[in-house]
């Protein structure tokens, strides 16, 4: 059988350019989210997850295919074990720009070293609140005190960015923004702030009472801050301004507020190995099956991603006021 050429590059049918792959390395993770997980979670048994090696071969094949930024995801990515080894033979595809990052910090104090020697180039970090009580409260399980050296090791170990991720939640933790913002600037960092997105049922908070939006967020900030509107794209979904008279860029991620889907360049490998064409829809192609079923054959796999850009939808459709329609919770994509 003759099989048509490879393109170099993925394009769905609306135009966009798929440049972008995320990657979520395992489901489970040290914190509970109150945003992100139930407080009881069932995580997925080993022979249902993707190997490392399967892994890499599906970041291969993309980058073969013209991808050139993969970040990587969790749940918490850095509690997998091998995740440093995966990312160091990740850090040496050639054709690849950028190799990034998402973390609960957690981990970072002995890790991000090891992490910037292994490429990564830029690190999201998740932080919602400065107030040990606060941060407990949110992540359930977390310890504020463990992430703050995290986030010192890391400004340390000198990546070329770092931002501090912040979901925003009314009467938990909306009256951090002006301290979330001055920390970023104290460091030198980004800071961006995101709208809850109803992703699978959670338990301890009403998504539609606790919504918060980024233009409150901008009034709050405008007190204490003057924010430059900024065209700085890192090619993700953050609308960027600059703090005047500082290197802090603070992004707003508002999935309800201002839709960024028309840009959209991106891809989700879950921890499952479906290939998950948008974060707001279930569309995906099961490359397990592919891996499994045709071991080393390059070609099938990369005909299956290039033939999944035909599903991928136009946008996502949140509605916070109502129970979730997507029953996947962020752990199982990392966001
Ligand atoms: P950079 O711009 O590369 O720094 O990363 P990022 O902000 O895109 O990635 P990060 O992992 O820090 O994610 C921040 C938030 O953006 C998370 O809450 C993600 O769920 C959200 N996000 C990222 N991509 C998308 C997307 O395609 N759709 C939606 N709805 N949310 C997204
Ligand atoms: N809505 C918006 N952001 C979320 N995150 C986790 N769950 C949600 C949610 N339901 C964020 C985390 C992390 C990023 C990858 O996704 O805080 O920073
Ligand atoms: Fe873990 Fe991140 Fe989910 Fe929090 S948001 S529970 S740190 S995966």
């Amino acid at each position: 059988m003759i099989r048509s050429p490879e393109p170099t590059q993925l394009t769905d049918r609306f135009g966009r350019a798929v440049t972008y792959l995320r990657i979520s390395i395992t489901d489970r993770c040290d914190f509970r989210c109150l945003y992100c997980m139930a407080e009881d979670m069932t995580f997925l048994p080993r022979n249902q997850i993707l190997s490392l090696e399967e892994i890499y071969t599906v970041a291969k094949a993309f980058s073969e295919l013209g991808v050139k930024k993969i970040r990587i995801t969790g749940g918490e990515p850095l509690v997998r074990k091998g995740a440093l080894e995966l990312l160091q033979q990740l850090g040496s595809i050639e054709s690849l720009h950028e190799l990034v990052l998402t973390t609960n910090g957690s981990q970072l104090e002995t890790m991000a070293m090891p992490l910037k020697q292994a490429g990564i180039k830029r690190i999201n970090i998740s932080l919602d609140t400065l107030d040990p009580d606060k941060f407990k409260a949110i992540t359930r399980t977390g310890d504020l005190r463990q992430v703050l050296r995290g986030i010192q090791a890391a400004t340390s170990a000198g990546f070329e960015r770092i931002k501090i991720n912040a979901v925003i939640l009314k009467d938990r933790n909306h009256l951090e923004v002006n301290d979330l913002v001055q920390f970023a600037v104290d460091q030198g960092i980004d800071v961006s702030f995101i709208e809850e997105m109803p992703l699978g049922v959670v338990d301890q908070h009403n998504r539609s009472e606790s919504f918060y939006p980024s233009d409150l967020i901008r009034a709050d900030l405008a007190e204490n801050f003057s924010l430059l509107a900024s065209t700085e794209k890192t090619g993700g979904p953050s609308n960027y301004f600059k703090v005047a008279g500082t290197q802090t860029r603070v992004g707003f991620i508002s999935p309800h507020s201002a839709n960024f889907c028309s840009t959209c360049n991106r891809v989700r490998l879950t921890v499952e190995g479906r290939l998950l064409l948008c974060l707001g829809n279930d569309h995906s192609v099961d490359l397990k099956h592919i891996l499994r079923t045709h071991p080393n054959d390059m070609l099938a796999l990369k005909q299956a991603i290039i033939a999944a850009m035909r599903i991928k939808p136009e946008k996502h459709e949140f509605n916070i006021h109502e129970q979730p329609v997507i029953l996947r919770h962020m752990n199982m994509t990392g966001g």
